[in-house]
């Protein structure tokens, strides 16, 4: 009697730690003389943020499963997080309160989702996020927007002081305004899915001057208008890498 139940707990323990087994690898590893916990929870097809990880985790590796929205505080017990990918989701929508907590985050990856630039980020959505310093958020655009003038959420990135490495998508008529001056940090500039059919003088304009590299990659190049000056900034930066189509130098 007595040894049977025995069996049933030691059963359940078991099948316990399988079960957290197939949903993250916890590792530990040494981090600048520190034991870091690292979370990998990629493709496990969660369809939401597991909330019964370590709470010290520093590393969360959320990549390839099927979350379609991130609601308010899905982080607030993971507060010491560095890493976060949640890229090759079905993001579409992120809660404004929904990286509360993340003040010591630096990279965050959200690649390869639908998330639509003029309607998820709000000014407020990216004010936790202050550490920040690497941000990708390329291969969001699914389908070639049309040529209307489209308005970068400047006034929701204006607030990464510390940003150095944005990777985004470019519309055919994109417009980055006042905010992108925000970006004092900024080294390395990403534009990939890119749709450019009007490039005019001011279009990158608002961009740091200490952009030390820029890199245009699979654009679809269409051009319907080029203004002469447009590509001055790109001409004065030290490394400056245009995948595919030189074309673009071609036409000025
Ligand atoms: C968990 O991580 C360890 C160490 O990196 C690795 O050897 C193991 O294969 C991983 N297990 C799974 C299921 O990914
Ligand atoms: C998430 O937080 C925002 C801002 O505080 C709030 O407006 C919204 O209603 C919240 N969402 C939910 C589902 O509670
Ligand atoms: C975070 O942890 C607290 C205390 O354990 C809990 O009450 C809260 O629901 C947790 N937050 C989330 C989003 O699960
Ligand atoms: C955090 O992510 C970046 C970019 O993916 C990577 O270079 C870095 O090694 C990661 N850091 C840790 C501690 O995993
Ligand atoms: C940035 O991260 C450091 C530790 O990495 C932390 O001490 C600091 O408070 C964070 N900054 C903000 C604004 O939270
Ligand atoms: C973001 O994740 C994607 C997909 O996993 C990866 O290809 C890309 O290199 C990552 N970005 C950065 C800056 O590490
Ligand atoms: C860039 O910022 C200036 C203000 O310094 C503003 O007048 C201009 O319209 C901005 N450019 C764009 C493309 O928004």
């Amino acid at each position: 009697m007595y040894n049977y139940r025995y069996q049933i707990v030691q059963g359940f323990v078991m099948l316990l730690s399988l079960v957290y087994a197939q949903e993250c690898n916890i590792t530990v590893h040494e981090h600048l003389s520190e034991q870091a916990k690292i979370a990998d929870c990629s493709r496990r097809g969660f369809n939401e943020v597991p909330q019964t990880l370590p709470h010290e985790i520093v590393v969360l590796d959320l990549t390839g499963n099927k979350l379609r929205d991130i609601s308010n505080f899905s982080f607030e017990n993971y507060s010491l997080l560095h890493n976060l990918s949640l890229a090759e989701n079905k993001l579409h929508i992120i809660e404004e309160q929904a990286f509360y907590g993340l003040s010591r985050l630096k990279y965050l990856n959200m690649s390869d989702n639908n998330l639509n630039l003029r309607y998820v980020y709000t000014p407020e959505i990216l004010l936790p996020l202050q550490n920040l310093t690497n941000l990708d958020i390329r291969r969001n655009i699914q389908n070639q927007p049309n040529a209307d003038v489209y308005h970068y959420p400047d006034q929701a990135f204006a607030v990464l002081k510390k940003l150095r490495y944005l990777a985004i998508d470019v519309a055919p008529n994109p417009y980055f305004g006042i905010g992108f001056q925000g970006l004092k940090n900024l080294k390395s500039l990403t534009f990939e899915f890119c749709f450019l059919k009007y490039l005019r003088g001011y279009t990158f304009e608002n961009f740091s001057s200490n952009l030390d590299e820029l890199k245009l990659t699979r654009c679809h190049f269409n051009f319907l208008e080029v203004e002469n000056n447009a590509l001055s900034l790109f001409l004065i930066l030290p490394r400056y890498i245009l995948k595919n189509h030189a074309c673009i130098l071609n036409r000025l």
